[in-house]
């Protein structure tokens, strides 16, 4: 029952600090007090399907009654103890040990984080480490793609590439470099007689390598789908030659699969459909379906050897309070079982197929929406001037989401793109809901 007082509640929020903050976003917001499958239900009363599962990672759906049973068993057993070396808890030792060999084969060891951010730090100092190790201490910057978005702390947001997260926090930490996105819709790099996107987009990374000096890269960090660039399926064939480039150069691939990760493409991960087979995947988002906050990263067994034969003196110094946290943990595990025994991933391909095929729909239906994209349920449109021109139009996409969101559909608009990434549980019906009420707004929206 919700009971709460909107408008008092309003002016208490105006004490926070929001993430992405900016005054004007603030004003009308959405107080979130329940929510149910897809549905989220507000203290003002509205009720919104919410086809973002709130920030792309609320995989089983809301108000999952199992997992807070697990908490709370859990919390009571013991919430938290440390899990530096030398302490550990059963949640922490039973989720590592679940997930070892469920990623890649030859990647049985997990190291905990509380969020993607963290874990792309985890990632970019372990592969230093596993270089500094080797004799190769030069070998410490880190390569990523434009738009691609790797998270907020100080290296995660200089992995990202997008300048609008650089400008005003001092720009990007030296040692990181971005390259080209392959978006086969719209290609922002240069493009060479003959030469297809995928090509185009590698032969940029190969020659940040060579320009940087192959002795001082580390890693490439790359999303198998970007999400918060607008939902970018690479070029095919990006990967693979992507994949040879890196080996090439000793170069560790880091894929980031704090979105795809955990059944939103329709497999276990983004890399499955791609054919990436990386160095260290990292992960957080949906592994506990947002529950608690949990992340990770997975090493192959070649860079845990490397980590375990390191002299004592130069011990892998890296971890938080909160690395393996006992109820995230148990969380984690139970939401992987409830992913597995409710067929989500076969779910999210057949939901996603059908959402697709909405967007496809709209694609027909509208001048000004084109490029509907997807895999599983990850899925976007462009909003465009026109189709002819590819031109993106970024204010009729943020009409269009306001639009949807008074009609009671949350969609996320990120530039001209507008993305879709419901939890896995999604009906038939309720894509259906999503598809109508898209044309409703867009009719709105575009008049
Ligand atoms: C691909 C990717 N990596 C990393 C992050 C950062 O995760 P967090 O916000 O949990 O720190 C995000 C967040 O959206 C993400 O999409």
């Amino acid at each position: 029952m919700i009971a709460n007082d909107y408008a008092a509640l309003v002016q208490q929020d105006e004490r926070q600090l929001h993430p992405m903050y900016h005054p004007s976003r603030t004003e009308n917001a959405v107080m979130v007090e329940k929510g149910d499958g897809v549905w989220l239900y507000t203290t003002d009363g509205r009720k919104i399907l919410d086809s973002m599962a709130s920030l792309w990672n609320v995989n089983i759906g809301y108000g999952n009654r199992e997992l807070a049973q697990v908490a709370y068993d859990q919390m009571l057993d013991i919430a938290y103890s440390s899990g530096f070396a030398g302490m550990t808890n059963p949640p922490s030792a039973q989720l590592a040990d679940k997930l070892a060999g469920f990623f890649r084969p030859n990647m049985n060891f997990t190291n905990f984080t509380s969020g993607g951010s963290e874990s792309t730090d985890t990632s970019i100092k372990t592969a230093r480490f596993y270089w500094y190790q080797l004799g190769k201490a030069r070998k410490t910057k880190i390569i990523s793609r434009l738009t691609g978005y790797h998270g907020m702390t100080l290296a995660a947001t200089s992995a990202t590439g997008m300048s609008k997260f650089h400008t005003m926090f001092g720009g990007v930490l030296e040692g990181f470099i971005h390259v080209a996105n392959p978006n086969p819709y719209h290609y922002e790099g240069e493009l060479r007689d003959g030469e297809s996107v995928a090509q185009a987009a590698a032969r940029d990374l190969e020659e940040a390598i060579l320009r940087e000096g192959p002795e001082t890269v580390a890693a490439f960090i790359s999303e198998p789908i970007q999400g918060a660039g607008g939902v970018m399926i690479a070029a095919e064939g990006y990967f693979e030659l992507a994949q040879a480039i890196c080996k090439k150069y000793e170069v560790l691939f880091i894929a980031d699969e704090v979105i795809c990760g955990f059944g939103r493409t329709g497999d276990w991960f983004g890399c499955d459909a791609f054919g990436i087979n990386p160095d260290i995947m990292q992960f957080a988002k949906g592994v506990t379906s947002g529950y608690m906050p949990l992340g990770g990263i997975q090493v192959t067994d070649e860079i845990r050897d490397v980590i375990n034969s390191a002299p004592e003196d130069q011990s892998w110094m890296h971890g938080y309070t909160y690395s393996g946290h006992a109820a995230a943990c148990a969380v984690g595990s139970a939401n992987i079982d409830i992913i597995e025994r409710d067929g989500l991933l076969a779910n999210s391909s057949a939901m996603g197929e059908r959402l697709l095929n909405g967007l496809n729909a709209l694609v027909d239906e509208f001048p000004n929406i084109d490029n509907a994209r997807g895999l599983g349920l990850m899925a976007g449109i462009d909003v465009v001037k026109s189709k002819e021109s590819r031109e993106g139009d970024p204010g009729t996409a943020e009409k269009i989401s306001e639009a949807a969101l008074e009609m009671g559909l949350r969609a996320r608009p990120i530039g001209p793109a507008i993305a879709f990434a419901p939890p896995l549980c999604i009906s038939a019906d309720e894509v259906d809901i999503i598809i109508n009420t898209m044309g409703d707004a867009i009719t709105r929206a575009s008049g």
